[in-house]
């Protein structure tokens, strides 16, 4: 069994380069099935969530390969809209291929997604769009059915800005008849991504990155090349492990931009943090001070995928911080292994108070969820002594090799396998 095993206690400090960022990649991937050709995607970071979705595409005939950190796919031979069963079960976010092969074959049949560890996650707004857009559905033994004589453009207003359902109709309104409007659409970096590479590709998207989006259907896609963004989140890890150890660092291939809410944090906390167009430079020492009220919101509020990593760091703020978890329900479920670090953490509902303790101590823990397998190495890594970390697979999800970037930065973490 792999496990990962930090000795903590150390600073962190020098250099490190961020990756592409996985919900930026993820999307595209899907968009690359509207191309009728090939496209070429740079700075796609080797992760599994990518392999999975190199897995679907090749099931439904596409061809993918790797040069270097680019990624070549060829859908001039996709001969199915049956997305497999087992790929959708690892990857929850397969479900935004739905739109993609709306697009293009017009049906998909793929199993329903469930629920995962961090919450519910319906896809309740995604099917509503899709029959307001012309697209019936089946749904018969936990597979969903949907087919089109033509996919119509509509105006569609989303109870909730999800960025997923924002994708999803995006991607089904690329190539339908007439204009398509998304009213509360999610601002998320990643949305306005995915409709760059589209508009590259000849799409007609507008509003991205604000809350309507009007997408004017095409009649075709042409091949093209494209480099995606950094993580922010990824970013944003390692900016909040350098936090919690102390030390200085530098964060190469992304700039503030994205990251104003979590970078506002930390300088509340009491970090030195310089940024330029591509670089962040993070300085921490001491005890840092606690945050009041943070509350998790849609962009650019406060990030949900940043909140368990923040929480490991307020768990030795010279005070009590409060957190308040809107987006996914079922996040606090990592809390548990956080506190055997020795944190002292409340949860009721949405709300968990930090009580910051002087000194975490190393331990067994284990992850169940992406980032909050995360927060659990930034714990190890600010504790005394030794923490070994299993499940390590669920961070490499979205982390290429968080061993390899940390130990960059002085850690003393390995891999175990
Ligand atoms: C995406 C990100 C994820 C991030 C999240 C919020 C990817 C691959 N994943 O997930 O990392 O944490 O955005 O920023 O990009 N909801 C419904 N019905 C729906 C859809 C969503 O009720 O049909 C609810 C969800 O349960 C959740 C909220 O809306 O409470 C936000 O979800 P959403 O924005 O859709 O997240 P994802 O796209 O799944």
């Amino acid at each position: 069994m792999a496990f990962i095993e930090i000795n903590g206690g150390k600073q962190l400090n020098g250099e490190v380069n961020i990756q592409g960022s996985k919900n930026a990649v993820l999307p595209i991937l899907a968009a690359t099935v509207l191309v009728n050709g090939i496209t070429k995607l740079n700075n796609c970071p080797k992760i599994l969530d990518v392999f999975h979705m190199i897995k679907i595409l090749e099931a439904i005939g596409c061809t993918v390969y790797w040069v270097n950190s680019s990624l070549i796919i060829d859908t001039t031979k996709l001969n199915t809209s049956t997305v497999p069963g087992e790929y959708v079960k690892m990857m929850r976010s397969s479900v935004i291929l739905m739109g993609a092969l709306l697009g293009r074959t017009h049906s998909v049949t793929i199993t329903y997604p469930g629920g995962c560890t961090i919450g519910a996650r319906p896809i309740d707004f995604h099917l509503s769009a899709f029959q307001h857009m012309n697209i019936s559905l089946e749904e018969e033994d936990g597979l969903i059915k949907c087919t089109t004589a033509g996919i119509t453009g509509n105006d569609i207003s989303l109870k909730f800005p999800s960025v997923g359902a924002t994708e999803n109709i995006i991607l089904a309104a690329v190539l339908a008849d007439g204009k398509t409007s998304i009213t509360n659409a999610a601002k998320e970096p990643e949305i306005t991504e995915l409709c760059k590479f589209l508009n590259a590709a000849g799409a007609r998207i507008t509003g991205a990155g604000t809350d309507r989006v009007e997408i004017m259907g095409v009649d075709y896609l042409h091949p093209i090349e494209y480099t995606a963004c950094s993580d922010r989140i990824v970013a944003g890890t390692y900016l909040a492990a350098v936090a919690g150890t102390g030390g200085e660092a530098v964060l190469t291939g992304i700039g503030e931009g994205h990251l104003k809410a979590v970078v506002k944090v930390l300088r509340e906390m009491g970090c030195s943090i310089v940024c330029g167009e591509d670089y962040i430079i993070i300085a921490s020492s001491g005890r840092l001070k606690p945050i009041p009220f943070i509350r998790t919101m849609p962009y650019p509020g406060f990030p949900t995928d940043m909140q368990s990593q923040i929480m490991s760091v307020l768990m030795t703020a010279a005070g009590t911080s409060k957190i308040v978890e809107e987006i996914f329900e079922g996040r606090y479920q990592n809390v548990k292994e956080q506190i055997k670090f020795g944190a002292d953490i409340r949860i009721e509902g949405r709300e968990a108070v930090i009580h910051g303790v002087p000194l975490l101590t190393g331990c067994e823990v284990f992850a169940s969820e992406l980032r909050g397998g995360a927060a659990l190495i930034i714990a190890g890594l600010m504790a005394e002594g030794k923490t070994t970390l299993y499940n390590p697979y669920f961070i490499h999800r979205g982390y290429e090799d968080i061993c390899r970037d940390l130990k960059q930065l002085g850690a003393d973490i390995r891999l175990v396998t």
